[in-house]
């Protein structure tokens, strides 16, 4: 028998991953979102890519954009997580929640405390199913110090902290 999407969900959960928010500014409107689909593609030239529900606000904020954010959230930043999650969530304003400031180059939003931020141009839009995979060449980033902070994780379904193997 095939997989079932719930089957498929539950698999892929065990796939632990960190969180970040992808943000754009669309007429100088901010979107963003909570997205955990992300991952880093090349060297050369750097690219990394999100994969962006194709029925989501923000698939036609990107798909209307050139330049975007990601901001990969520490561990205290569930409830920031969450907010960008939240459906029906009020467009205007919505990034007044949390702290955030603006990439040099385009003035993207990146969430105060990101453990890395990046400013990215978009390289390619792929249609993958319900998705879309947006991959984007990174122009511009900024890595937190000190180096010891704690990533926000997410693994079956649920907001998890790194414990690591020597601390057992
Ligand atoms: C932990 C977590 C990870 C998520 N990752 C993604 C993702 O990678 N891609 C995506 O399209 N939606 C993802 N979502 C769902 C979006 O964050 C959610 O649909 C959001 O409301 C989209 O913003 P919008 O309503 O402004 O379009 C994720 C949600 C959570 C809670």
């Amino acid at each position: 028998m095939r997989p079932t999407p719930d089957d498929f969900r539950e698999a892929v959960s065990r796939f632990a991953t960190g969180i970040t928010v992808v943000t754009c500014v669309v007429d100088g409107v901010d979107h963003a979102m909570t997205a955990n689909a992300f991952a880093s593609v090349s060297l050369d030239p750097l690219l990394v890519l999100v994969c962006v529900e194709r029925e989501s606000r923000f698939h036609e904020a990107i798909g209307a954009t050139h330049s975007w954010g990601v901001s990969v959230l520490p561990s205290d930043a569930e409830q920031t997580s969450r907010w960008f999650a939240t459906k029906g969530r009020p467009l205007e304003g919505q990034l007044e929640r949390s702290g955030h400031h603006r990439s040099p180059r385009h003035g993207v939003a990146w969430i105060d405390g990101a453990l890395a931020a990046m400013e990215c141009h978009t390289h390619d839009i792929h249609r993958a199913g319900d998705h879309d995979i947006v991959i984007g060449e990174v122009v511009e980033l900024k890595t937190a110090v000190p180096e010891s902070l704690e990533p926000l994780l997410y693994y079956r379904r649920n907001y998890r902290s790194l414990r690591l193997r020597d601390a057992e």
